[in-house]
């Protein structure tokens, strides 16, 4: 097993980063060493997201983006970094639609710049992780059957996928090119507490209680392969410990939904908390114009990971549904925050913006 020292978590503040710090921090005692949280604060950095770690003496974050390099390889000298657990990124698929350009910045040039910082700063060092966090989604769409593997030929279809596959290439060249330890995972669809309500599940939950409309794309019948962020968390902590460098793998829940199937399961959870009418929320789901280029379905094939790492998903799909609404229904501070946008105002007055 890797021992791990100085990790440096880039993109803590989203929604995969801050749970995997927690999950470091609170959950996990094979853990003893600190933790450098990088994060731009975007729209999806939320200092809130990790109110609980604020005070934590093993947790220290910095603000910065990194695109920057005189800055992101002073945090590397600064706190004496060994380890990357990169997660940092535009992740939604809709914002690339609209405007690709930060998701070329962040997702190509980010981690470009990570990679070549790491190689400078750490040499020839064998001691060392760079661990690249990206998605299923960079492999295309599937039909009806099939699965993902490791060995499935790249074929992204939107601007997200597309420079999350970028990040990938360029992360592998790094260890066939300088032997730059790196491993890459790629997961499929997490959902969770501290997701931002842009994503599906966490926009459906707030819609319902709000009394919102249930905008569903096309005919509601993508399908997408849901995993609990604590799943993805302790598969990508596997992979830090005993993954092996230039190695690859998948991370997946097993678990299929399409994406109506999933509403209509959502929406019978959300009415037995809040004693909502179960038939009307249903007459609130809206069918809208398709998502352009949307993929039809995603499926993983996680059995690498399984096998040479033992790790396996421990929270079902029900369970994590539970979960997850239970802290949407209980956070309302956070909720209310996002809502109204005032945890914009509030990042503006606490943290300086450097970029
Ligand atoms: P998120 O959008 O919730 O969070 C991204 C974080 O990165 C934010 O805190 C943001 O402020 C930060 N960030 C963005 N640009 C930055 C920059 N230039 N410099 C520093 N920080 C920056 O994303 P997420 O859902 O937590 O996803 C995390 C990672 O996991 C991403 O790499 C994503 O591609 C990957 N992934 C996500 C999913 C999913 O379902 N959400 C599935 C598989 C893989
Ligand atoms: P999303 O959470 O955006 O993740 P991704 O596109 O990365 O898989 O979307 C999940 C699925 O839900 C996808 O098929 C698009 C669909 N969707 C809707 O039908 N309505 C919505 O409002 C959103 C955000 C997504």
């Amino acid at each position: 097993m890797r021992r791990l020292k100085n990790i440096l978590v880039t993109g803590g503040a989203g929604f995969i980063g801050s749970n995997f710090i927690r999950y470091l921090l609170k959950q996990n005692s094979d853990f003893s060493g600190s933790i450098v949280n990088l994060d731009a604060l975007t729209y999806a950095g939320n200092p809130m997201n990790l109110a609980d770690i604020n005070n934590d003496g093993r947790y220290f974050f910095e603000h910065g983006d990194i695109c920057d390099r005189l800055f992101t390889e002073a945090i590397f000298k600064k706190y004496d970094i060994d380890t990357v657990a990169h997660f940092a990124a535009e992740s939604h698929v809709d914002r690339s639609i609209h405007g690709p350009e930060a998701f070329i910045k962040t997702n190509v040039f980010g981690t470009f710049t990570l990679l070549d910082i790491a190689r400078n700063v750490w040499k020839n060092r064998t001691d060392v992780l760079f661990h690249h966090i990206s998605t299923d989604e960079v492999y295309g769409s599937l039909g009806e059957e099939g699965m993902f593997t490791e060995n499935t030929a790249y074929n992204p279809g939107s601007p997200y996928s597309a420079s999350k596959a970028g990040s990938d290439h360029l992360a592998a060249a790094y260890y066939h090119t300088y032997r730059l330890p790196v491993t890459i995972s790629n997961c499929s669809n997490n959902y969770g507490p501290y997701q931002f309500p842009e994503k599906l599940i966490p926009l459906m939950i707030m819609n319902i209680t709000e009394g919102k409309p249930l905008p569903v794309y096309g005919d509601g019948k993508n399908v997408r392969d849901w995993l609990y962020v604590e799943d993805h968390n302790s598969a990508v902590w596997a992979i830090m410990r005993g993954g092996k460098p230039g190695e690859r793998y998948n991370i997946g829940g097993e678990n299929e939904w399409e994406n109506i199937k999933l509403l209509n399961a959502l929406i019978n959870i959300v009415s037995e908390k809040t004693g909502l009418d179960p038939l009307k929320l249903r007459e609130t789901i809206t069918f809208i114009k398709d998502r352009p280029g949307h993929d039809r379905r995603y499926a993983i094939d996680c059995k690498k990971i399984k096998s040479g790492l033992g790790w396996r998903q421990s929270v079902s799909f029900e369970e994590g549904l539970r979960r997850t609404v239970d802290w949407y229904l209980g956070s309302k501070k956070w909720v209310e925050s996002i809502r109204t946008g005032e945890y914009k105002k509030w990042i503006d007055l606490n943290y300086s913006r450097r970029n």
